[in-house]
């Protein structure tokens, strides 16, 4: 199973989407190959925010090493699920959908925790650290419930 995490930047919300996803997979024993993108290709071969990369660590999970890169129309042939972290994320890979087979993949991220709620992970690029800490215990709390349920699906 193949999942891939898009935000924005790429650089502050799904790449902790990714390390937490990873994270949670590994300590569960369930194997999972995880991948994060950004709609816009402002932070191409980046590492992730600072401010990320501190609360990920704070919360126990590194993802100091990652690179940002773009969604690319390919991800749709590599990936099984495409979570987006918001609405205009969800919108711009859905534009690139070919078919409704690719559109099928995609879904945003907090849709798993709070069904057809159609709920943001907020863009915490112009805020500060609490916005952070809520971004990832919302990333958190998405991605327990995403390895458990996949955990049963796959048994
Ligand atoms: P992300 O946050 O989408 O969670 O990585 C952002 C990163 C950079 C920008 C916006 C959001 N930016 O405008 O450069």
């Amino acid at each position: 199973m193949k999942v891939l995490m898009v935000c924005l930047g790429n650089i502050c919300r799904s790449p902790v989407a990714e390390g937490v996803l990873r994270k949670l997979a590994k300590d569960k024993g369930l194997q999972l190959q995880v991948d994060s993108a950004g709609t816009a290709g402002y932070h191409i071969g980046s590492h992730p925010d600072k401010r990320s990369i501190k609360n990920a660590k704070k919360n126990g999970v590194d993802i100091s090493n990652l690179v940002a890169r773009k969604f690319s129309v390919n991800d749709f042939d590599n990936f099984d699920r495409i979570y987006a972290l918001d609405a205009n994320n969800l919108r711009d890979i859905n534009h690139l959908a070919r078919n409704e087979n690719d559109k099928k993949t995609t879904d945003l991220l907090l849709n798993a925790l709070f069904p057809a709620q159609n709920k943001a992970v907020p863009d915490p690029y112009y805020g500060f650290e609490k916005d952070f800490e809520e971004v990832f215990q919302l990333i958190h709390a998405a991605c327990d419930k995403i390895t458990d349920e996949l955990i049963k699906e796959l048994k």
